[in-house]
């Protein structure tokens, strides 16, 4: 009895490794995606809360994208000093960056946010981001930005924010899955074969404890009962 059983078991938890591949596939996201981001911004060494991003200033998932976010505000006087930083966070606040110097100070003149994000088959892997100064293209085309960044008193200035999307191992994570689907049907196949071999197995030993009762007589299933009971 305990091989089948213990069989049984193998191929139940066989079944669920199945299941969760499954659904790890399923939450997955898809090519244009938007990605959850949200923003906290630091000035005059306060921070603000997190704040979610629009949906018009959040990553796609695969897609590069340059979108203007407007920068609020603060509450206290800015003067040219000052230095302005935000941090982002993405997909859920599972990947944050640094402080990122954006108005003031620290920052380049028409700040650029290059925010590298990494992804794997369906997966947002990892975040990297850094303030350049932006190319004289960018420049060009957002004069009005510009204008809003050095005007001191024009507030909400916009930040321009560059996402791109680095792919890895792509072709080597479907592979993987394919393996580990082949891996757990092979188990499934394989616990299966072992319980009807353990089967066949008590067949065999019932079969010839059974035959050998027959030349024995009455006394001999009382030898097969025992064994059956102590196995
Ligand atoms: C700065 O911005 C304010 C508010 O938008 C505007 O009234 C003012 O004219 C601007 N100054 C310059 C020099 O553009």
């Amino acid at each position: 009895m305990s091989l089948p059983g213990r069989a049984w078991q193998g191929v139940a938890v066989a079944l669920l490794l199945q299941l969760h591949l499954l659904c790890t596939v399923a939450y997955a996201y898809h090519d244009g995606d938007y990605i959850h981001a949200s923003r906290k911004s630091q000035f005059h060494q306060r921070r603000t809360n997190w704040q979610d991003l629009l949906g018009q200033h959040c990553p796609r998932f695969g897609m590069d994208r340059l979108v203007a976010l407007p920068v609020p505000q603060p509450q206290l006087p800015f003067v040219e000093t000052d230095s302005y930083k935000l941090q982002l966070s993405f997909n859920g606040d599972r990947l944050l960056t640094q402080w990122l110097p954006v108005i003031g100070q620290d920052a380049p003149d028409i700040p650029l946010v290059h925010v590298r994000l990494r992804r794997s088959g369906d997966e947002v892997l990892g975040v990297a981001a850094e303030v350049v100064d932006a190319p004289a293209h960018y420049k060009d085309l957002h004069p009005l930005l510009a204008t809003e960044l050095k005007n001191v008193t024009h507030w909400p200035k916009h930040v321009l924010l560059r996402y791109e999307w680095i792919t890895e191992n792509d072709v080597d994570l479907d592979r993987g899955l394919y393996v580990l689907f082949a891996i757990g049907i092979a188990a499934v196949l394989l616990l299966m074969l072992n319980a009807l071999r353990g089967m066949h197995a008590k067949l065999a030993q019932f079969l010839q404890e059974v035959t050998s009762d027959d030349q024995l007589g009455p006394g001999g299933v009382a030898v097969w009962k025992g064994s059956a009971k102590g196995d």
